[in-house]
C-alpha cells in the first residue's frame, strides 16, 4: 500500500500537536510538519512556496495554524477592537488559508485535501456572557470568512480532484477557569468538552479516500452547541 504524505502546519499547538502525535503513529503515513515556532512563518507566502516547491508530493494538507482568542480578563468593556487586530485576525485565519490552498493546488500533483479550523463563531454570534466579556469580533470574521473561502474554493478545486473541507471546533479543554467550562457545558448538548481523539478521527476520515465525496463542508465537531 502506498504511504500518504500528511503536511501539518501549527504542530505545536494545542491541537496541532495533539494531531502530531497521533499521525505520527499511524501506518502507510509519512508526516511533514511545520510551525511558526520553528521559523516556518506562512504569513510570509515565499516561504510556504519554497516549502511546497520541495515537497510536491504532498497528498493531504491539515492547516491547526491561525490566530486564537483565547479567555482573558477585558479591562475596558466597552472599547471596540481596533482595525490593526482585526487585519492580524484576517491574515492569520483567512490569508494563510487562501495561500495554502492557492500555492499547493498548483503545485502539489498528488494532492487530494485541505482540511482547515473553523470555530462555533464562524457560524454563530458568541454568546457573551459566558466569556465575561466580548468575544474577539476579529476572531468571529475571520472564522465565517474562512467558511465562505472553504465552500468558493471546494467548488473551483473539486474538477481538480481537490477537496477543500473544514472542521468547525467545539470548546478544547486548555485550563479554562471551572465556572467558564460549567457554563459552556450547559451550552453543548453531549455535556463534554470537545475530545481530541474525535477531532482526530475526524481529520484522519478527511485525509482518506473514504470522504472522496464529501467537499466544501464545515463540519460541526461540537457536541451540538450550535444546534440551540
Ligand atoms: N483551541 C480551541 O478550542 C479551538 C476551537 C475552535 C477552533 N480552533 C481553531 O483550531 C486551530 C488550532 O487551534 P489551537 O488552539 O491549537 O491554536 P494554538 O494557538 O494553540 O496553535 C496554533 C499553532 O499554529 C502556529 N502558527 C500560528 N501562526 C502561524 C503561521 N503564520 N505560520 C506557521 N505556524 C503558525 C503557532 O506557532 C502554534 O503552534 C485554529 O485555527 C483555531 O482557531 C481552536
Amino acid at each position: 500500500m502506498e504511504k500518504r504524505v500528511i503536511l501539518l502546519i501549527g504542530y505545536k499547538g494545542l491541537i496541532g500537536n495533539y494531531l502530531y502525535r497521533f499521525f505520527k503513529k499511524k501506518k502507510y503515513t509519512k508526516l511533514l510538519a511545520i510551525d511558526k515556532d520553528d521559523k516556518i512563518n506562512l504569513l510570509d507566502s515565499t516561504v510556504l512556496k519554497n516549502f511546497l516547491e520541495v515537497n510536491k508530493n504532498i497528498n493531504y494538507i491539515i492547516n491547526a495554524s491561525g490566530k486564537n482568542d483565547h479567555i482573558k480578563r477585558e479591562k475596558d468593556k466597552n472599547k471596540h477592537e481596533d482595525v490593526k487586530i482585526l487585519l492580524d485576525y484576517i491574515n492569520e485565519n483567512v490569508v494563510v488559508p487562501k495561500n495554502i490552498i492557492e500555492l499547493s493546488s498548483v503545485t502539489c500533483k498528488k494532492l487530494k485535501s485541505v482540511v482547515h479550523f473553523s470555530s462555533l463563531y464562524g457560524l454563530k454570534s458568541p454568546y457573551h456572557p459566558i466569556y465575561n466579556r466580548k468575544k474577539s469580533l476579529s476572531y468571529c470574521v475571520s472564522k465565517t470568512a474562512l467558511e465562505g473561502l472553504t465552500k468558493y474554493y471546494a467548488t473551483l478545486l473539486a474538477p481538480k480532484g481537490i477537496r477543500i473541507n473544514n472542521i468547525r471546533v467545539g470548546g478544547v479543554k486548555n485550563n479554562q477557569p471551572k465556572d467558564f467550562i460549567k457554563s459552556f457545558l450547559k451550552k453543548t448538548p453531549i455535556n463534554q468538552m470537545v475530545n481530541k481523539k474525535d477531532l482526530a478521527n475526524t481529520v484522519d476520515f478527511l485525509c482518506s479516500e473514504k470522504s472522496k465525496y464529501i467537499i466544501g463542508e464545515n463540519i460541526s465537531l461540537d457536541g451540538g452547541y450550535t444546534l440551540w
